[in-house]
């Protein structure tokens, strides 16, 4: 790896070789001053917090050192164009979304998706039907939507402008889009898709394809997710097909939702890391891979828990090691076992938890395994219990009752979830991680989702709320707005 292959770096290095004297923001004028108690782990990076100064180019109207390395992504990421985000995939949903739509259009929109969608939704002012994900019976977990519920959702809805997916889910599992997103295209559907978990799947096979290989219009991957970046630094990718009046919109859009003072430390990490994922060979992606392999051989051994074995059909990330709980401990007990002993997993949801490798060697934690396994032996093995939760699925296209702006106008009241069946929920209600909505503002709440919150709750789940979740708001008199 080399300088050459990373502009913004090498713009970074050169500046800092003749020991500038700082007279400009941060105020930690190149790391002069810091607070002591993280001064020294701070250090060797405090000097590439830089800004905008001459040779290092500004993200808003790059023509320099951070063009360059853009452009390097893009033709990493095989996209017309490339942005650069310092906001995470966040920003991108919300840049994407509010750049590719005009207020009151329709918009198809995966009901699993991460809360940013909703809110870039909620900002652009567009009115968005909810399609129904297709379920893996096993996990019952989402796995993203097929062709015929685009094509029912179109026939209903002709007037639809666009489709916003995820891909792949959180587990890195998802039902192969290709037919999905052709059907979309055909029917001029704009493509958008949030890739927050993807940024590794341009190092090639066996790791699945990009969207953007397939058709999507523009899509967003979290950098910091799976590639060795820093937290929040991601990237929004055009293709070729968009047209330039979108394009340019999305752009304007970042300039909206963006720091005007985006983090240089971001950013060269983002030119790292694309550099780091574009020279991996084969014989290094064989190694990771293999360390995998021996993870989970590492984790059969293990009686308490199962790793899930997806189906041949799905598009499985090779880095992501989902298990299950063998035992009566929920997917959070088992997550709080991992932790005991030093093992920190990505998540848990009521059964299983997920664990997610890096893309290179490391050794793994034999003896923090070694004492889980003992720790675990205390609880019985019991037979697995096939659940039928998914036989009265919900229509696959459903519209919000209320939209954002009726929701303002109208009177709301705290209730318990029990009291809150069939009433319109005036707020969203997110466990987190993974950060999907189970409810939206606007959407009629059902037995089944009640259900599905208590169960969450009583397995341990937390909440991004203020208070304790035990109630919700809810639209107090439908009479209000009829
Ligand atoms: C599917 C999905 N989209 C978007 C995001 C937001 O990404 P970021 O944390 O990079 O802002 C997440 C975060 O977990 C996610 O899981």
């Amino acid at each position: 790896m080399t300088y050459n292959d990373t502009p913004l770096i090498k713009a970074i290095h050169n500046y800092k070789k003749n020991n500038p004297t700082s007279f400009h923001v941060p105020g930690h004028k190149n790391g002069l001053f810091f607070h002591e108690s993280i001064y020294k782990q701070f250090e060797g990076a405090l000097g590439f917090d830089v800004t905008e100064l001459a040779g290092l180019d500004d993200l808003h109207a790059p023509t320099g050192a951070i063009s360059e390395a853009q452009k390097k992504a893009a033709n990493f990421y095989k996209a017309k164009e490339t942005f650069f985000l310092v906001g995470g995939s966040t920003v991108g949903n919300l840049a994407m979304i509010y750049g590719a739509f005009n207020r009151g259009d329709t918009v198809f929109v995966q009901r699993n998706s991460h809360k940013s969608v909703f809110h870039a939704l909620e900002i652009a002012g567009v009115v968005p039907i909810l399609l129904t994900p297709e379920f893996d019976q096993y996990t019952e977990l989402p796995i993203g939507i097929s062709e015929e519920t685009l094509v029912e959702a179109l026939h209903d809805y002709p007037e639809a402008k666009g489709l916003v997916l995820t891909y792949p889910n959180y587990y890195g599992v998802s039902i192969d889009l290709k037919a999905t997103i052709t059907y979309a295209k055909r029917h001029r559907l704009l493509v958008l898709v949030d890739e927050a978990h993807a940024a590794h799947y341009a190092v090639g096979s066996p790791f699945p394809t990009s969207t953007l290989n397939l058709g999507a219009d523009v899509v967003v991957q979290s950098a910091h997710k799976m590639l060795p970046a820093l937290t929040m630094s991601s990237f929004l990718h055009i293709n070729d097909k968009l047209s330039d009046y979108i394009r340019h919109s999305i752009k304007e859009a970042l300039t909206m939702f963006q720091s005007s003072s985006p983090s240089y430390l971001l950013m060269a990490s983002l030119d790292g890391a694309r550099s780091y994922a574009e020279a991996l060979s084969k014989e290094e992606i064989n190694q990771v891979l293999a360390g995998v392999q021996e993870f989970k051989k590492e984790l059969t051994t293990i009686k308490q828990i199962k790793i899930v074995n997806w189906p041949d059909a799905y598009l499985c990330d090779p880095l992501k090691v989902t298990i299950r709980t063998t035992t009566n401990l929920t997917g959070f007990q088992l997550q709080d076992m991992f932790m005991k002993h030093n093992l920190y997993p990505e998540l848990a949801d009521d059964k299983h938890v997920l664990l997610v490798c890096g893309l290179g060697v490391s050794e793994l934690p034999f003896t923090h395994l070694h004492a889980l396994r003992q720790s675990l032996e205390q609880y019985e093995v019991i037979e697995e219990v096939s659940s039928n939760s998914f036989q009265n699925i919900k229509m696959n296209s459903q519209k919000l009752e209320l939209s954002s702006v009726e929701l303002r106008r109208v009177p709301k009241k705290r209730v318990h979830f029990e009291e809150a069946v069939d009433a319109i929920s005036a707020e969203a209600v997110i466990p987190y991680p993974p950060g999907i909505p189970i409810v939206l503002p606007g959407e009629r709440i059902t037995k089944q989702t009640v259900e599905q919150i208590e169960k969450l709750i009583a397995a341990g789940a937390t909440f991004q709320t203020e208070q304790e979740v035990k109630d919700v708001l809810v639209v107090d008199s439908e009479d209000s707005y009829e």
